[in-house]
């Protein structure tokens, strides 16, 4: 099957080498013409562990291929992914939707025999419906389906998400159309090697991947909302979490209390979801998302004000080592990093802030110029008054608490992902909050 992957970001690089990784004779389409040469190249144009290697070997044995012309796309393919991003509409809670439209409309008139489109991208549940209504205003005397396959691959993880899903979720309304089928040819070594195959409407396809990713963030501002209850009766969170996770409806994962999530999806997504609610008027159902996004806000500020107490009462004039900027380790991203949002509000109470990543410096000095960014964090520690670690990477784990302590100005951490041994910073003559 001739696979043609429209959007090579996160998650249509990954969908495209894992594609030739899995046997198919892949096409990537991508207009952005730096990041395709990046690709051509062999070179990721973000950070993604076992994504590099992976597209290397796919393009040498020539399973992978990648182009920027929408014809050569046409002319070639079988099936079409489409995986393109769906950012929030400025100044809206809804979702952008204009790359997916855009791919419908430059495609379909293009395209000469039967085939599918997949949807991959995030959307408002009924796009699917509307696409594909639009696909058959735009085809030519072929016929040209278009299903939903959403992903739900975590950065950090996208290729073993991809290879090794939990799940395959796929939505057609096409009764005894060709998606299901193809669906099936694309991933059959996935499906043999036992992994559940759901076959549903479009719209439930659309909703299990927002319904997923509310589910998600909601555990975490659950987490979050006992431990503001815990800080104020003198509780520990981290026991809590470890005892509720035992229980094994709850379950041990996403409990990790901290300054929240971020991301190019947790927090969007539940926005998306929240208006696409209210248009469809279901508002009042989906009402506690609000309160999900207020309580993972509320992380950033309560981290700061930490911040400012143990300073004193004041951050002005004081020097603050931020280690960490990207939303999780393992990632260069900092779209919505809970991480760089405190990093800029600590600076605009007065402080000088110094940040250092692992791999997210080239996307945050873009994200924010005005922060300074040091190359180590022995660097950007160098007579700080306070080191906040805000994302829990492991080169900021393994730090040595004594060997720091010669470098900073006053021994005061913030540990803002619960991520530190507490005992050790303590023992080590550290002043340890979080
Ligand atoms: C998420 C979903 O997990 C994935 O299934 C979907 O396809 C895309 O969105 P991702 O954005 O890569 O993936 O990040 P994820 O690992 O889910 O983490 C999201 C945020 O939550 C991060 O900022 C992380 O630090 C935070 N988090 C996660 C917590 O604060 N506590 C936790 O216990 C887990």
């Amino acid at each position: 099957m001739k696979i043609v992957v429209v959007g090579l970001g996160y998650l249509g690089a990954t969908h495209a080498a894992c594609m030739a990784e899995l046997g198919h004779d892949v096409l990537g389409l991508e207009t952005d013409v730096t990041r395709l040469e990046a690709l051509r190249a062999g070179r990721v144009p973000f950070y993604e562990p076992e994504l590099e290697v992976l597209l290397q070997s796919t393009l040498e044995s020539g399973k992978l291929r990648v182009t920027q012309s929408y014809q050569e796309a046409a002319d070639w393919g079988d099936a079409f992914f489409i995986a393109v991003g769906t950012p929030q509409r400025k100044g809206e809670y809804a979702a952008d939707l204009r790359y997916v439209e855009s791919v419908i409309e430059e495609l379909v008139p293009l395209i000469q025999r039967d085939c599918v489109i997949f949807g991959k991208s995030t959307v408002p549940v009924g796009t699917c419906a509307r696409l594909a209504d639009r696909a058959a205003e735009l085809a030519k005397d072929v016929v040209v389906e278009v299903a939903w396959n959403p992903e739900f691959l975590r950065e950090g993880h996208a290729v073993q998400d991809t290879l090794r899903p939990d799940r395959l979720v796929l939505g057609t309304d096409a009764e005894g159309g060709l998606a299901v089928v193809y669906a099936q040819t694309i991933y059959k070594s996935l499906l043999e090697s036992g992994i559940p195959f759901l076959v549903m409407d479009c719209a439930s396809a659309e909703l299990v991947k927002v319904a997923a990713n509310a589910f998600l963030a909601t555990k975490i501002s659950f987490i979050n909302a006992i431990a503001e209850v815990s800080e104020a009766a003198g509780a520990d969170v981290n026991r809590i979490a470890e005892a509720i996770g035992y229980d094994e409806r709850i379950g041990n994962k996403f409990l990790k209390a901290g300054i929240g999530f971020g991301g190019g999806c947790l927090p969007k997504d539940i926005r998306a979801f929240m208006a696409r609610a209210g248009e469809l008027g279901a508002a009042e159902a989906l009402g506690f998302l609000r309160e999900v996004d207020n309580i993972n806000m509320r992380r950033r500020n309560r981290v700061v004000d930490i911040a400012k107490k143990s300073c004193r009462g004041s951050l002005l004039n004081k020097k603050i080592a931020v280690l960490g900027a990207a939303f999780k380790p393992n990632s260069d991203d900092v779209r919505d990093s809970p991480a760089l949002n405190i990093a800029g509000q600590m600076q605009l109470q007065g402080s000088t802030v110094v940040v250092y990543d692992p791999k997210a410096m080239e996307n945050s000095k873009r994200l924010f110029p005005t922060l300074e960014y040091a190359s180590s964090v022995a660097d950007a520690c160098d007579n700080a008054d306070l080191v906040m670690v805000l994302t829990e990477w492991g080169e900021f784990t393994e730090i040595d608490p004594i060997r720091l302590r010669e470098v900073v100005r006053e021994a005061t951490v913030v540990d803002g992902r619960f991520c530190l041994d507490r005992d050790r910073w303590v023992s080590a003559g550290w002043t340890y909050h979080a």
